[in-house]
């Protein structure tokens, strides 16, 4: 009775003060939100996610200790702005998925962990799953960051919760000197032409390619390297896809005298092991031939020349 009477006063005390009680409110809710905000800022961090993910090791356990080790850390890139997509409202869904995990760690425990992560780490059709290839696409091409600032609400009264939030593209490119993937620029130091924008249109998701890109244990993971380490994803598609996967052709025009190559013909008969990398490198611009070359068993020569297997016809190479 007391207690009500009491609480009514304090009511009756706002009732007449509509401008404090309005100001108490807001402080409030402002409180609410800021405390909701700051579980969220620190539910985000690495710090927070090594609690579960706390081995020393690359594989599983260990995503934590590989992504301080990559490149990507070394930017102030976190795990959200990678395993959650652009804008607000993805980044809320991943904090719900969190809940998710926290539970699964509570009551199937760190056995299950272990043994549901290493699934994925061995799985790069599953890996794919695991991050968003938007996040990536929305820092690292122009094309993608102005079509998802368009289409999303990324940020909320201004709030930003990682770093992903912030950028815009082409200036953090510029700033950080990179190249926009989706402009197809082939740099001197690639071993192979990624041909970026049509594998992206055709829906390949950049771990296919890049694998262990970010929890291999190394700075930076080359496409390349896998490739020269025996893993060949590249060809491994092609050859299932070789009938649907048009190759255009190539000019190749070093030494000053073009020849014209189709790749399409070629791929069709042989496999692409069959010159990559060991006759050629999978960048076109990169082979030297001299006219000694023609009677040698080098580049085009292994199956054209006289006693060989395919054509020695001038002409048909040199078509001008
Ligand atoms: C309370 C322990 C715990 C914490 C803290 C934790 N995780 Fe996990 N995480 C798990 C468990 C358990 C799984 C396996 C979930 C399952 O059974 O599907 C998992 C799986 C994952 C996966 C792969 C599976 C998937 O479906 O996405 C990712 C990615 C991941 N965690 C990222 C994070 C990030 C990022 C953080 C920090 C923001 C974090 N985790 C914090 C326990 C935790
Ligand atoms: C928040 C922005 C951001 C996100 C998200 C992001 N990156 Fe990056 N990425 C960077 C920056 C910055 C660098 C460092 C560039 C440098 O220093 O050369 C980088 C470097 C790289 C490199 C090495 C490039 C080199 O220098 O050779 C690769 C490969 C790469 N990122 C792929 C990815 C992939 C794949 C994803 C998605 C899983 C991704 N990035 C997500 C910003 C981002
Ligand atoms: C630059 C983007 C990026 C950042 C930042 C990042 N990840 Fe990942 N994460 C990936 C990608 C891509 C994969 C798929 C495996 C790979 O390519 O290394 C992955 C895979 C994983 C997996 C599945 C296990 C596996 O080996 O595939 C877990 C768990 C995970 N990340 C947790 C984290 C945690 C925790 C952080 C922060 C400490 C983090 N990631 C930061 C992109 C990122
Ligand atoms: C078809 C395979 C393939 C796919 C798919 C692919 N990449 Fe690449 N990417 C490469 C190759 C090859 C290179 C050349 C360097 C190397 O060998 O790693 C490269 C280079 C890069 C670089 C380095 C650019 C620089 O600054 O020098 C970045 C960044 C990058 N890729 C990001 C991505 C992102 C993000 C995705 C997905 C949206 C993606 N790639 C999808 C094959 C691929
Ligand atoms: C998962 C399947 C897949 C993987 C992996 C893949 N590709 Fe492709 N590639 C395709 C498809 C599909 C196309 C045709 C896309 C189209 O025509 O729309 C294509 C097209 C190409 C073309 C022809 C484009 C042109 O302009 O001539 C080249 C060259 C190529 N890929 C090289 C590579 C290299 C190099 C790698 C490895 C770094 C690779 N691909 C990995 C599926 C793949
Ligand atoms: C199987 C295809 C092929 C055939 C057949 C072929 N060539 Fe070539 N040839 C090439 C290629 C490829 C190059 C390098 C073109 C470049 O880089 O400009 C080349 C380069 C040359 C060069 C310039 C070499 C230099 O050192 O500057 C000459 C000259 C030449 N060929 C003459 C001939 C003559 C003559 C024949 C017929 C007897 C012939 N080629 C048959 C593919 C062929
Ligand atoms: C008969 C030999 C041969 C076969 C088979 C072959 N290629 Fe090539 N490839 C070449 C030559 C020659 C070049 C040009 C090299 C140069 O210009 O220095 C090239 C260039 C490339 C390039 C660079 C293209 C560019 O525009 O920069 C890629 C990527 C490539 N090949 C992928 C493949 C793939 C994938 C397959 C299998 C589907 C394949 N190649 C089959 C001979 C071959
Ligand atoms: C692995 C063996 C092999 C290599 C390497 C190779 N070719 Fe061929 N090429 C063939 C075969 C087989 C054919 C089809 C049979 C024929 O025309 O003699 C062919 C056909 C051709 C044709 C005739 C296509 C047509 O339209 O009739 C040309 C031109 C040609 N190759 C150019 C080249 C050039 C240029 C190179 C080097 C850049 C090269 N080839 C490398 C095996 C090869």
């Amino acid at each position: 009775m007391e207690k009500k009477g009491k609480s009514s006063a304090t009511f009756k005390f706002l009732r007449e003060r509509p401008l404090l009680s309005l100001a108490i409110g807001t402080g409030i809710v402002a409180g609410f939100v800021f405390l909701n905000v700051q579980a969220m800022h620190y539910t985000s961090k690495p710090q927070f996610c090594a609690r579960c993910h706390n081995a020393k090791t690359p594989g599983p356990l260990g995503e934590v200790h590989t992504w301080s080790l990559n490149i990507h850390a070394k930017h102030n890139i976190s795990c959200l702005d990678c395993h959650s997509g652009p804008g607000i409202f993805s980044y809320l869904k991943a904090k719900i998925k969190g809940l998710g995990d926290v539970y699964s760690f509570v009551f199937r425990g760190k056995d299950h962990m272990i043994q549901k992560l290493d699934q994925i780490h061995k799985d790069p059709t599953l890996q794919a799953k695991v991050y968003s290839m938007d996040s990536c696409l929305f820092c690292h091409s122009t094309e993608y960051n102005e079509k998802f600032r368009k289409e999303r609400v990324i940020t909320l009264a201004g709030l930003s919760f990682r770093t992903l939030d912030k950028i815009k593209n082409p200036e953090y490119l510029k700033v950080k000197n990179m190249i926009d993937i989706m402009s197809d620029q082939v740099k001197d130091n690639y071993e192979v032409n990624p041909k970026h924008s049509i594998h992206i249109k055709a829906g390949i998701n950049c771990v296919i390619c890049h694998r262990g890109v970010v929890h291999s244990g190394e700075e930076i993971k080359l496409v390349s390297k896998s490739i020269n380490e025996g893993e060949n994803m590249c060809f491994k598609c092609h050859m299932e896809n070789r009938d649907k996967i048009k190759m255009s052709d190539i000019n190749i025009a070093k030494a000053g005298y073009p020849a014209k190559f189709s790749h399409q013909l070629h791929s069709q008969i042989f496999e692409c092991q069959t010159c990559h990398p060991g006759l050629f490198k999978m960048k076109a611009g990169t082979t030297t031939i001299s006219f000694a070359d023609h009677s040698k068993d080098v580049a085009c020569f292994v199956c054209h020349g006289e006693k060989k297997s395919a054509n020695f016809n001038c002409q048909s190479c040199h078509q001008q």
